[in-house]
């Protein structure tokens, strides 16, 4: 299980400290939640914030664009140094587009589904992506419960990757912790997005290897 923390969670007055104790502790990908408070009720960061924490760690840059119309911001998350670009099916019309551009920038193509967003939406597109990730809450926020029937959603994606022979990585994003990260394991998730259960724990290293099974 790859592990990815998100410094949604973290301090923000000491945001390249905390990256910089999440790489020491075994985070294997650094998850940057970007939000434009159109797409999701919040506001976070953009792509000069991620630039300018690109030095602290040489771990991945995972962003997670919870943005409307990503197309418009894509030359500059690549620039800024991440390494995976996520978009939402939900906020794209031409998805193929979008994930096309990004493979042009040299990165590697993510698209996420809100809990209610069916996997039937990306079929034509799986073969084109490098990441699929699924929401287990409804973005916007850390700290929220996981959604149950996510498991069953990342069953039925294994099986579609299984059957039609594909690479892409299975990540989940939401309310995942000590308890359900066995189950996730079990239905196929490969890479867990973990926010305010590692850095609500006073040891980050504990709690991420608690999730590396
Ligand atoms: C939610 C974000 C998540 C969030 C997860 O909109 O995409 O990455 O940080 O936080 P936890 O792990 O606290 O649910
Ligand atoms: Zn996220």
């Amino acid at each position: 299980m790859l592990v990815a923390p998100s410094i949604l969670s973290a301090d923000f007055s000491r945001l390249a400290e905390e990256i910089t104790a999440i790489d020491k502790a075994g985070a294997d990908w650094i998850h940057l939640d970007v939000m434009d408070g159109m797409f999701v009720p919040n506001i976070t960061f953009g792509a000069p914030v991620i630039k300018a924490l690109r030095k602290t760690t040489e771990k991945v840059f995972d962003a997670h664009l919870m943005i409307e119309k990503p197309d418009r911001y894509l030359e500059d998350f690549a620039a800024a140094g991440c390494d995976y670009i996520t978009v939402h099916q939900e906020a794209c019309v031409h998805l193929h587009r979008t994930i096309s551009r990004i493979k042009e920038l040299g990165k590697k193509a993510g698209v996420s589904l809100n809990p209610a967003t069916s996997l039937a939406t990306i079929e034509e597109i799986l073969p084109d992506l490098d990441m699929v990730l699924l929401m287990s809450v409804n973005p916007g926020f850390g700290g929220q419960k996981f959604i149950e029937n996510t498991y069953g959603k990342i069953l039925m994606l294994k099986r579609m990757k299984k059957e039609a022979k594909l690479d892409f990585v299975i990540q989940v994003d939401g309310g995942v912790n000590g308890q359900n990260i066995e189950k996730l394991a079990k239905m196929g998730c490969e890479c867990v997005v973990a926010g305010s259960y590692v850095f609500g724990n006073p040891d980050y290293k504990a709690a991420i290897e608690s999730l590396k099974i």
